[in-house]
């Protein structure tokens, strides 16, 4: 049987719940990733409590056992709100000025983290691997390790990583960044990200060793672990609900026009403005295109109750208004923008139906919806990527149209390119990157982590195969070696 794979991550997409929230890319990955192990999947409930935080409540489906912890008021607002989505994400996204730091919800930030530990503790057994993703529970390692726990522990960041000069920007840093060093593996989506964290360890003093670095003690390796998504299932899905109804209807509504797709969560890192302002000016320089191609973007909405999300969201649905009136007449609506978020049926339909993917992001770790455009699309005559050089998925995904989101001319340029693009040249870009992501999926993603991770601490697994040969006897050996 093996060990069991314990997954820990604020975001937990449960399946058959109705109306949960959208996923996210990271529990998108996650849940493939699972598929087929024997594991449990640790973490928020997405309900909020009034006050003090209850029993976790455990759910099994499809094998696997899903325990979630509701969080109070209070933490979301320090914890989630706070720390994790007003301080450490726009930090990991390059967007200093956007950070807004209080000690409050530093603080909230360490008590949650340290109530995961508490909850998850009692459940966990020796031999679990366990498996942390993302930047709200940077410190769950080291709480884990202080209560006992000597289990591999790995974590994934999703997120972009920024190098050091940014990630000193955070208050007490290295609280919560240090937090890092006391997992066995720390996964990056790309080796920059790697090599920016790389340097932050160095700039605060780590050493490097044979293997990794060392931080205060404490040894840990950090690698490159592009994620990705189920390249086949993905391409029998879109391959299906390109000839479902909706899509027809879809298809039917444009009447003829082109479609060009952009898909994401309402968030200042997609560059969604960028984006709006570059269709603008496909329409202003190319008169030939007014009335003939329309943009579809679906947009579900984020983390709303913070004010950047809010501000986000005024200024996109004031430049949509702007351009609609604007190029606009009684028979066609140039952007059609969509507040609400649909199945993976239904998208993987719209990416099939779509001529163009507009990926845009300011910033990005990876950026899914590039992959799963790609994967959707018919070989034999598919749609075109254009993909800002700052998605994760540029480094892999390179027969896109790559684009710096900033130059609105730039593209605006590439959007006509790929509206514009013979069927051939369609062919041979879309080809190797198929190939890519049949090659490079999720289950290989996983692999490849969980490989390195286990096989990261040989000294420790000596030393169990030396506590089982002598019945349980070293225990405290393995503390020593930390
Ligand atoms: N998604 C979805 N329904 C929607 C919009 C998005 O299921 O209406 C999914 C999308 O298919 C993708 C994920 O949400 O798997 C978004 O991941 P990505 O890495 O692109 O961005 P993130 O939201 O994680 O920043
Ligand atoms: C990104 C993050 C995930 C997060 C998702 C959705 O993918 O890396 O950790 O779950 O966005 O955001 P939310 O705040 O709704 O969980």
């Amino acid at each position: 049987m093996g060990p069991r794979l314990i997954i820990v991550s604020n975001r937990v997409a449960v399946p058959d719940t109705p109306r949960a929230p959208l996923a996210g890319g990271m529990a998108v990955a996650v849940k493939a990733a699972l598929k087929n192990r024997r594991g449990m999947w640790f973490g928020w409930s997405g309900k909020v409590a009034e006050e003090s935080v209850g029993e976790p409540q455990a759910v099994e489906v499809n094998k696997i056992n899903y325990v979630l912890v509701d969080l109070s008021k209070n933490d979301i607002q320090e914890y989630y709100n706070g720390l994790a989505n007003s301080v450490l994400w726009p930090i990991l996204h390059y967007r200093v000025d956007l950070q807004e730091y209080s000690r409050a919800d530093a603080s909230g930030y360490l008590r949650v983290n340290r109530m995961f530990a508490d909850r998850l503790s009692p459940l966990l057994r020796d031999d679990d691997v366990i498996w942390v993703h993302d930047y709200h529970l940077m410190v769950l390692g080291r709480e884990l390790r202080a209560r006992g726990h000597r289990n591999t522990i790995g974590f994934f960041l999703h997120t972009p990583c920024a190098p050091p000069d940014i990630l000193q920007a955070l208050p007490h840093h290295r609280a919560i960044l240090g937090g890092l060093a006391h997992y066995d593996l720390v996964g990056f989506q790309t080796e920059n990200d790697r090599d920016n964290f790389a340097h932050y360890l160095v700039s605060q003093g780590a050493t490097q060793t044979r293997t990794g670095y060392e931080f205060e003690g404490q040894k840990v390796r950090l690698g490159a672990f592009p994620v990705s998504i189920e390249t086949k299932a993905y391409m029998r899905l879109a391959r299906n609900a390109g000839r479902s109804a909706m899509v027809s209807l879809v298809r039917e509504s444009l009447s003829g026009n082109r479609l060009v797709l952009g898909v994401d969560r309402l968030d200042y890192s997609k560059g969604i403005p960028d984006r709006i302002k570059a269709f603008e000016r496909l329409l202003e320089n190319n008169p030939e295109w007014r009335g003939r191609v329309t943009l579809l973007q679906v947009t579900p909405k984020s983390r709303s109750e913070i004010r950047q999300y809010g501000e986000i969201e005024t200024e996109v649905t004031g430049l949509i208004g702007k351009v609609n009136g604007r190029f606009g007449d009684a028979a066609w609506t140039p952007i059609r923008y969509v507040n609400r978020s649909y199945s993976r049926t239904v998208l993987a339909g719209l990416y099939r139906a779509a001529d163009v993917g507009m990926v845009t992001p300011l910033r990005d770790g990876m950026n899914l919806v590039a992959k799963e455009y790609v994967a959707a699309q018919n070989p034999d005559d598919p749609g075109v990527l254009v993909l800002s050089q700052f998605a994760g998925a540029a480094k892999e995904l390179d027969g896109a149209l790559i684009v710096n989101p900033h130059e609105t001319d730039a593209v605006a340029a590439a959007l006509k390119r790929a509206l514009e693009m013979p069927l051939e040249e369609r062919r041979e870009r879309h080809a190797p990157m198929l190939d890519h992501l049949l090659e490079n999926d999720i289950k290989k993603w996983a692999e490849d982590y969980l490989a390195t991770l286990v096989g990261a601490q040989p000294a420790r697994s000596l030393l169990a195969g030396i506590r089982a040969l002598f019945g349980g006897q070293s225990d405290q050996a393995p503390l020593a070696l930390r």
